[in-house]
């Protein structure tokens, strides 16, 4: 395939990722969490973009921004892209965005040419993926794939109110989420382009590489319980400080993590109440987030930490409460999807480099109905979750081409 494909498509997508990191409910970075006007504004944004690209494109039950570019003929099994559209908090800007803005930037270079594929080609934005405002990630693929657990609707943010009245307010019914799940046969295969959010693509000199993997990750909720009292009275002897505890426990995850070169450990929110510089924390909560290629290492470890925080709980005289917010087990890329990313790499004249991600994606959730694949992008320093996350012009470009011609050669395989 020999198509000439305009050199502006990183530029065109470049402009488009900064036009929708303006959308944002922090100033000097990016914040766009699941169910506030900011996503909506999002979702708005990219919709209008699909529809100028020849899609048809909708909000789904959950929030998800949809699009479909129709093939040959109507009704056909779609290939399927994407990424998400939500952030955590103080974001880059590319983190999610570049896979849907690429998707879509490819599909307008298809339109503009009069291409109708043997498939329908559709992309998906995702509504939730980071989990930063309910606790719990993968809410939008998790959705499409018909696996998302209906308790999640009762969790709560830090302001008490519930998913399912959050999503009351967006515009959305949690009864009616069940419309938003794909059945198996529609979807040929889930493809995700991505920045790497790590440093290896950049110390191999390349613009882009193929995932072998995702990670698995557990999230746990922990708190600890104590006495809150006053700071001037309480001797250092009588005290049950929740605060001092889980300073404790996070100290023993990092030791813990640290000594397993497999194993990830983060513990990345810490709240203490009542929260005066002079009263004793009472109360204590933390998240916990690992992660491990091996799915047996990465369990190890939780239950290890929790053994270890019960431990610190129990000489403290403190009480834990732990739970699982979220678990998933590492996932593999469809090796014949992955083959022919490797040939449209090879083909921009550009070495293979296999990887694994560390970094949770959508791919996920979507392992559960169909096969999935990734394109990494190189990013700068190999930053991500930081305002500084960069990826250039020239490697957008790169991946923009590889992308398209993945689409334009893809051969289905399997049931
Ligand atoms: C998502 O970015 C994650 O890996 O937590
Ligand atoms: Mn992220
Ligand atoms: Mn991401």
């Amino acid at each position: 395939m020999d198509q000439a494909v305009p050199l502006s498509l990183g530029e065109e997508i470049t402009a488009r990722i900064d036009a929708l990191a303006a959308i944002s409910a922090t100033p000097d970075a990016i914040t766009r969490v699941f169910l506030t006007p900011q996503h909506r504004g999002a979702a708005d944004m990219l919709m209008a973009w699909m529809r100028e690209a020849g899609m048809a494109a909708h909000l789904d039950a959950i929030g998800n921004v949809c699009g479909r570019y129709e093939g040959a003929s109507s009704g056909r099994s779609c290939l399927m892209l994407g990424s998400h559209y939500d952030t955590v908090r103080d974001a880059g800007r590319w983190d999610g965005p570049l896979g849907i803005i690429t998707a879509i930037a490819c599909v307008a270079d298809l339109h503009r040419r009069h291409v109708r594929l043997p498939f329908a080609v559709e992309i998906v934005g995702f509504a939730d993926e980071e989990g930063v405002r309910f606790g719990s990630t993968l809410l939008g693929s998790r959705a499409v794939a018909g696996t998302l657990d209906r308790r999640v609707f009762d969790s709560t943010d830090v302001d008490g109110v519930s998913m399912r009245d959050a999503m009351a307010a967006f515009g959305l019914d949690a009864a009616l989420v069940g419309q938003a799940a794909r059945a198996r046969g529609d979807i040929h295969a889930y493809l995700e382009l991505h920045i790497e959010q790590g440093p290896v693509l950049e110390s191999e000199h390349l613009p882009v590489g193929v995932v072998t993997a995702i990670s698995g990750a557990t999230r746990l909720a922990v708190s600890l319980d104590g006495f809150a009292g006053h700071a001037g009275t309480v001797p250092m002897a009588l005290r049950r400080d929740a605060l001092a505890g889980a300073a404790e426990c996070i100290v023993a995850i990092e030791s813990l993590c640290k000594s397993d070169e497999a194993l990830v450990g983060t513990v990345g929110i810490i709240d203490a109440r009542p929260g005066a510089t002079n009263v004793i924390p009472g109360r204590v909560s933390f998240t916990v987030d690992v992660r491990s290629a091996s799915d047996a290492d990465r369990k190890r470890a939780v239950t290890d930490i929790a053994r270890r925080i019960e431990a610190i709980a129990r000489r403290r005289d403190l009480v834990p409460h732990i739970d699982v917010t979220h678990e998933s087990g590492t996932v593999s890329c469809a090796l014949w999807l992955s083959s022919q990313i490797g040939d449209a790499i090879a083909a921009e004249g550009h070495r293979i480099l296999t990887l694994p991600s560390g970094a949770g994606h959508d791919g996920m959730a979507m392992i559960d109905i169909t096969a999935i694949a990734m394109i990494f992008v190189r990013c700068r320093g190999g930053i991500s979750h930081n305002p500084a996350e960069h990826a250039s012009v020239e490697d957008v470009d790169t991946a923009a081409r590889v992308l398209l011609r993945v689409i334009e050669n893809f051969r289905p395989v399997g049931p």
